[in-house]
């Protein structure tokens, strides 16, 4: 990692716990659009070893399915905390930890499928992130993720790039991320996406490519 990804990863880092105390009630309103998707992501997650990316305040922990060993991590712990917080109360069993999806810190095939939802607008590296993502999970493994794009219509495409710096500067997510293509570049295959918002927020599905190429 070069020193202006470090610096950039520590100034999301700092931007997220900035914003920890109120981000829930930010996406309060979103949040009823936000969780039939949530509940839809995590219906579709195979496996029996899974790894959230991203955690953030454990908003997708009502949503993980029974009997599975899950691990999430986020690299800003006062996220973090809300979400530690969040598993104790709703009683869902999962190992939280602080992490750079950038350099994960597990073994290369350590699980079936890595999820994310709305993670990787903030990653500053992006296809870093999503190559780590694809050393871990064993390969045939599932990529699944939700995340908003850049829109390819012409007026709202426009507003996505000239406006992009507001959200960076308050809490440190990018609205011009083009996240099937970074999915692409990481190497994934079986690469598809649905839309559920416009053009702009999508379901991304990609498998670790098998040395058969199957
Ligand atoms: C927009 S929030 C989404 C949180 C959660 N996934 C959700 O759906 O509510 C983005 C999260 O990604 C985390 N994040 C950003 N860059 C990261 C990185 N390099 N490694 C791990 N987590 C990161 C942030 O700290 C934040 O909690």
């Amino acid at each position: 990692m070069t020193e202006s990804d470090r610096s950039q990863t520590d100034l999301v880092r700092r931007r997220y716990d900035r914003v920890a105390p109120i981000y829930d009630a930010m996406e309060w309103v979103a949040e009823f659009r936000f969780s039939t998707w949530r509940r839809d992501q995590w219906d579709r997650v195979e496996g029996d070893e899974i790894l959230e990316l991203g955690v953030g305040t454990g908003k997708n922990l009502p949503y993980y399915p029974e009997g599975r060993d899950i691990t999430a991590i986020d690299i800003a712990p006062k996220m973090l905390k809300r979400a530690r917080r969040r598993a104790e109360k709703e009683g869902v069993e999962v190992a939280l930890l602080e992490a750079d999806a950038q350099d994960l810190p597990f073994d290369d095939n350590s699980f079936d499928a890595a999820v994310a939802t709305f993670v990787f607008c903030s990653v500053p590296d992006p296809v870093q992130g999503l190559k780590e993502a694809l050393r871990v999970v064993r390969p045939g493994g599932q990529l699944i993720l939700v995340e908003h794009v850049l829109s390819g219509l012409p007026v709202l495409h426009s507003l996505m790039k000239w406006f992009d710096w507001l959200p960076v500067h308050v809490w440190g997510a990018h609205i011009d991320r083009q996240t099937v293509k970074n999915v692409e570049r990481a190497g994934f295959s079986e690469v598809r996406e649905s839309p559920l918002a416009l053009d702009v927020v999508k379901r991304i599905e990609a498998r670790v490519p098998t040395e058969s190429g199957a």
